[in-house]
């Protein structure tokens, strides 16, 4: 995998001090600096960074680590992703390494993970028929019967090793890779959850890949998920999306939440397009899966200190994502409640009007930036373009970007041209583009490259796409452009694979390209859906870059000698896609 010595090189290149800053603000204590804990909830400070031992480590909650460790934590990225970001922020490449070449990460010795999950499930939800405390805890919640089908809650029995009668080769590696059993010592193993309410968490496949469990009642860990596995990536997943899914296209938003009751028990009041983080602090990949289903995220968070940080975090991470025509709400509730207690006492109308008046982004943002500088002083105003700065910088939605600068530029009494130059912010000067005018000649062959590549990117990761690629689309003047005639022409051979898609076109001029666009995009570890949306997204871009020729040609018939009923229907149709494309903004990038 990534060699030791380039994680050597890695750390000693980035600073821990600068890394947590980015994030959390230090106070210098010492030889050391100090923080409120970013990982948990807390009023003074005992998140101490040590610049000199490069760690840091957290007093109340016992969080330590390193720079790779904490942009983990924090962003809820796997291993790899976290040492990919921190390469990126220090300039450096990640070697490449060897993976679609393995076996595929699902299996373990030959066995389907995802089979022993559902085998498990299955299990689990048997139990809680013959379990009544466990029933009697779900009823006493509030929950009915059908609202334990949706989510397929279960019930881990107590015993140790009670899995051992659903799988009976209990010592299988397949067992401690899906998490479902711990290796104690002396080489006992036995079951992970025991005596514990079973949440399934599924993938947007709707295939089990890990399961949360709680105690009924009152007890320590009150939550006790799975632990990371080939299948499951904590800082990637959101509980409930599966589920989810149609309500949140029919409301046109989804609901994000702390907890998996909260989840369960909006969908009991007919809210059922909330989802929850897994525990873990909202990621960049969250706010990405959840853009591609919908224009509208409302975090939803208690109105603690706790709640306020969690969604400032949550902004953080959506302001590189945001694109003009989505939305990022939050909404607040009071103190004492979470969306579970909320709406079981209030109702769901009442929580609805809750999230029709939740607070726009920028409302937040400016709240937010203006509580932390006084701003009757000139310091504090213009402490608080500085605190916007980087802010801003990272917004890549322009006219999101403008508004806010604009909102700055008031707050703090400066013109708009003026915090645009302190921010560094271009286009912010009026008469100014905010955008680079469209590349022409060869910036415009580039990105139409870049655009191809992207492409054969998603049908390498889920190759019965090349079936619906658009012949306008391709483009052979370039190399790209003839790879991608190459996968098209592939199509019809069964079980067609990205392997078999490179054994295949092993001998012909594509081969290096094609094995360089998959370690390039190696890391992004795209699945059927991913890919799927970014397939979509390629081909409208690339149509709205390279008006279909078809128009033209068309165009200049008519011109000459007049269309046929057919050919005129056809025309009208192809301009009416046209301006509808154009009408559409381009996101800032459709391929992350
Ligand atoms: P209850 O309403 O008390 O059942 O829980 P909740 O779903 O409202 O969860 P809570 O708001 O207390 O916590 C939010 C989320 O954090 C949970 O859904 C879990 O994912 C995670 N969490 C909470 N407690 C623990 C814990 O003890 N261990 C772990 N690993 N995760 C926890
Ligand atoms: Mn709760």
């Amino acid at each position: 995998m990534i060699p030791d010595s380039f994680k050597q090189d890695l750390l000693n290149r980035v600073d821990i001090v600068d890394l947590v800053e980015r994030h959390v603000r230090l106070k210098k204590a010492g030889a050391n600096f100090v923080a409120c804990c970013p990982f948990h909830n807390e009023k003074s400070p005992s998140f101490t960074v040590s610049p000199s031992k490069q760690f840091y480590h957290c007093f109340g909650c016992g969080a330590h680590g390193n720079a790779i460790s904490f942009v983990m934590e924090y962003q809820g990225l796997g291993y790899v992703e976290a040492v990919k970001e921190l390469a990126d922020s220090a300039g450096m490449k990640l070697p490449e390494f060897e993976r679609w070449g393995g076996a595929s990460k699902a299996e373990s010795e030959g066995t389907d993970l995802y089979a022993v999950m559902k085998q498990a499930e299955q299990y689990y939800r048997e139990q809680l028929k013959n379990a009544p405390a466990a029933i009697a805890y779900l009823k006493g919640r509030g929950l009915t019967g059908t609202v334990a089908a949706r989510f397929a809650i279960g019930y881990a029995p107590d015993g140790w090793q009670n899995l051992q009668a659903v799988f009976p080769d209990y010592a299988a590696r397949a067992l401690k890779d899906c998490g479902l059993v711990i290796d104690g010592e002396g080489g006992r193993r036995y079951d992970r959850f025991r005596d514990r309410i079973m949440f399934p968490i599924l993938n947007q496949r709707g295939s089990v890949i890990g399961f949360g469990g709680r105690v009924l009642g009152e007890g320590e860990p009150k939550y006790l998920n799975s632990p990371e596995t080939p299948l499951f990536e904590k800082g990637r997943e959101l509980y409930g999306l599966s589920q989810a899914r149609t309500a949140v296209r029919e409301a046109g938003r989804v609901v994000v939440v702390e907890g998996y009751m909260d989840v369960v028990a909006l969908a009991q009041h007919g809210i059922e397009y909330a989802v929850a983080t897994l525990g873990t602090a909202t990621s960049p990949t969250h706010v990405q899966k959840l853009f591609r289903q919908t224009d509208e995220i409302v975090f939803c968070f208690d109105g603690d200190a706790a709640g306020r940080r969690a969604a400032w975090h949550a902004l953080e991470v959506s302001l590189p994502v945001l694109a003009d025509q989505k939305a990022v709400k939050f909404l607040f509730l009071p103190a004492e409640d979470d969306p579970d207690s909320y709406v079981r006492a209030h109702g769901r109308q009442a929580f609805e009007r809750l999230l029709a008046e939740a607070r726009p982004l920028s409302e937040f943002f400016l709240a937010e930036l203006r509580s932390r500088v006084d701003m009757a002083t000139l310091e504090g105003c213009s402490r608080l373009i500085h605190e916007a700065k980087p802010l801003l910088k990272r917004i890549a939605a322009p006219a999101l970007q403008l508004q806010l600068l604009k909102q700055v530029a008031q707050a703090s009494g400066v013109t708009q041209e003026e915090a645009g130059r302190l921010t560094e912010i271009r286009g912010a000067a009026p008469g100014r583009p905010v955008r680079p005018a469209p590349p022409k000649g060869p910036d415009r062959a580039m990105l139409n490259r870049k655009l191809d590549r992207e492409l054969l990117a998603c049908l390498l990761a889920h190759p019965p796409l090349v079936r619906e690629v658009p012949a306008e689309v391709v483009d052979v003047s370039h190399a790209e452009g003839r790879a991608l005639e190459a996968l098209i022409a592939l199509d019809g051979i069964e079980a067609l694979t990205h392997a078999v898609i490179l054994e295949l076109l092993r001998e012909s001029e594509h081969a290096s390209l094609l094995n360089r666009i998959r370690s390039e995009f190696l890391h992004k570890d795209m699945d059927t859906e991913v890919a799927r949306a970014e397939f979509d997204a390629v081909i409208e871009a690339i149509r709205r870059r390279n008006p279909n020729p078809r128009i033209k040609e068309l165009g200049e018939k008519a011109a000459r000698e007049g269309l046929t009923g057919q050919e005129r229907d056809e025309f009208g149709r192809l301009i009416a896609e046209d301006a509808a494309l154009k009408q559409r903004r381009m996101p800032p990038s459709t391929v992350l």
